[in-house]
């Protein structure tokens, strides 16, 4: 299969990568960082000589380039088969404390980017009459969680979104899959002073996009709520 990710060079976008790079798919993946798009480029080639691996320098969060790096996948991959539109940005605060443009910011990134992109790839699945979209909401896509602020409305936004995806190419073959996931291991939780298992491991988000991939046709998992097993942090 041929598959988009977004943000695919770190924490969780990467782990979804890694597992389905090992089970045979072909790969193409973005971020804004030039030289983790190189190193992941020739770490992934080096594993896997046999399979596509194009990685591209994008910032999900302006249109234009969003439509170019569309452009530039179609022209490698010909069919897109799963769409992951993972690339996300988290900037913790309080709507009445945070920085003026913090909203704006996190809409371009969490949710306008996953608009754009599903309207350039979405047309291929249908026109195929098979396809299958990730949209990696969170758990502050239904519940508003302290100091989640503009993050939790972009989230919001982002669950929506997948929903309506949902009922609009339900009858074109194409599944939509909402990711809810809890805390896991990333970036965003460097230097917290957490237990390891106190939080998911990117791995275990990345196992669930695999495992809803490989229902049969006839089903289609609409939302997964993945949470640590003590909880909220
Ligand atoms: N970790 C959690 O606890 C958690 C929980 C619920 C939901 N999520 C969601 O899961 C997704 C991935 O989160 P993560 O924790 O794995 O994040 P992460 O470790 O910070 O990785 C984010 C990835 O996205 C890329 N990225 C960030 N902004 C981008 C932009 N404007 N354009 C293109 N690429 C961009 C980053 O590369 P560059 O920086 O080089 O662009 C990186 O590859 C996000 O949507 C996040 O909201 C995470």
């Amino acid at each position: 299969m041929n598959v988009i990710i977004t943000g695919g060079t770190k924490g969780i976008g990467k782990a979804i990568g890694d597992l389905l790079l090992s089970k045979g798919h072909n790969i193409s993946f973005c971020a804004r960082s030039k030289d983790d798009v190189e190193a992941l480029v020739e770490e992934w080639n080096k594993a896997y000589p046999d399979q596509m691996v194009i990685g591209e320098v994008c910032d999900m969060g302006v249109q234009e380039e969003v439509e170019s790096f569309a452009v530039s996948v179609i022209h490698h991959m010909k069919q897109i088969d799963v769409l992951v539109n993972n690339a996300g940005v988290f900037l913790p605060g309080e709507i009445l404390k945070e920085e003026a443009g913090a909203l704006e910011q996190m809409i371009n990134v969490n949710l306008y980017s996953a608009y754009h992109l599903t309207r350039k790839i979405a047309p291929l699945m249908t026109e195929q009459g098979s396809g299958h979209i990730f949209n990696m909401c969170s758990v502050a896509s239904i519940k508003a969680y302290p100091n989640g602020g503009s993050y939790s409305i972009s989230k919001f936004a982002l669950l929506g979104f997948s929903k309506v995806l949902r009922e609009e190419l339900k009858p074109h073959g194409v599944k939509v899959t909402s990711i809810l996931p809890g805390a896991t291991w990333s970036n965003s939780w460097a230097g917290v002073d957490l237990p390891r298992e106190r939080l998911m491991e990117a791995n275990d988000i990345a196992l669930s996009v695999v495992n809803a991939i490989n229902m049969s046709p006839s089903a289609v998992v609409e939302e997964i709520i993945v949470r640590p097993q003590l909880g909220d942090l």
